[in-house]
């Protein structure tokens, strides 16, 4: 799907995201219709050669300047760098999107305090780590947005997720707390909770061979979504079409995590 397809061209003109977990899977997405409509967009993880290889094929494709600063988000002294060259380069940011995450599945048995903690640390403090390093910039920007890409694994218990469920409820809450302390500064805290998305890292690594066709028959819609459908949402949540939306969790999963147990196959 071209977002332009859906969105006018210039919808996004004048904005400045950093999007952490940018080179791959949900958030390249996200970087590739931010670009293709008029954003410029800094892209962060821990891999230089993918950062370069993501940000040059946006760049190719969407003419706009789109740079790869690598970072740890672990790290709030590397997120500040990232975002002091964003700043150095295109004189603000008004838009960080996190979503730079770990996952596997493991038993809570089995799970090493090391496991919970590093999934945990991630998803978690590295969201709050970027949120933090990008205050200043966001607040004096105005007209700011952080968008959280968090999950629905929290809403029920999620086998052999403990450490993922446990540390996207702490963005969910991230998200609202955020939406409240930081709304007065014109800066609007929203998330997006994906269902289960084709063609992502998350995905093979969750739903691999015959789970994916299981998971299917649980989801209303009777498919995975795309990741042109997270990124739809995104576009939306940064244009001026969501200007009084703050503190949202836009689930966008097919139905998946509205269906009721046992009868969800049905
Ligand atoms: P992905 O491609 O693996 O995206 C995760 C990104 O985070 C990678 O680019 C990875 O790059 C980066 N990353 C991991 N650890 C990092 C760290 N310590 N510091 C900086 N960057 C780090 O997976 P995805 O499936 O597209 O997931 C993207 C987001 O959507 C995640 O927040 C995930 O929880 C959420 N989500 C996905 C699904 C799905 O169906 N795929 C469903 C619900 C929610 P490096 O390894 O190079 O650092
Ligand atoms: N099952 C159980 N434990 C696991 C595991 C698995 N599949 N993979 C990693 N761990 C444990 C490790 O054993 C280690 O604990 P220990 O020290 O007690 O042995 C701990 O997690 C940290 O592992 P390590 O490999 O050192 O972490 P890392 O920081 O290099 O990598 C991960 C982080 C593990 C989350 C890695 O999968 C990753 O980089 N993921 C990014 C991409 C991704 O997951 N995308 C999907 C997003 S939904």
């Amino acid at each position: 799907m071209n977002p332009t397809d859906i969105f006018r061209g210039d919808v996004l003109a004048g904005h400045v995201a950093v999007i952490t977990g940018g080179a791959t899977g949900i958030c390249k997405g996200i970087a590739r219709a931010y670009a293709r409509l008029g954003c410029d967009v800094v892209i962060t993880s821990r891999k230089q050669d993918a950062l370069d290889a993501t940000a040059a094929e946006l760049r190719a494709e969407s003419g706009r300047e789109v740079l790869g600063v690598a970072a740890d988000v672990r790290d709030p002294a590397a997120l500040a760098q990232v975002v002091a060259r964003a700043v150095e380069r295109f004189g603000k940011i008004d838009t960080l999107v996190n979503g730079a995450a770990g996952n596997f599945l493991a038993p809570a048995a089995a799970l090493s305090p090391n496991g919970f903690r590093t999934v945990v640390e991630i998803d978690l403090l590295g969201t709050f780590h970027a949120c933090k390093a990008a205050f200043e910039p966001l607040r004096t920007a105005g007209d700011a947005l952080i968008l959280n890409i968090t999950a629905t694994l929290h809403y029920h218990g999620t086998p052999l997720q403990i450490h993922a469920s446990a540390a996207k409820a702490g963005v969910d809450a991230v998200t609202r707390n955020l939406a409240v302390e930081w709304g007065q500064f014109g800066i609007r805290v929203n998330a997006i909770a994906p269902g289960p998305i084709d063609d992502t890292e998350g995905m093979r690594k969750l739903a691999p061979g015959e789970m994916k066709q299981k998971a299917i028959k649980a989801i209303p819609l009777r498919r995975f979504g795309t990741v042109d459908e997270i990124a739809a949402a995104a576009v939306w949540l940064r244009s001026r079409g969501a200007a009084y939306v703050n503190g949202a969790v836009i689930v966008v999963d097919g139905g998946e995590s509205v269906t009721a147990g046992m009868f969800a196959a049905m």
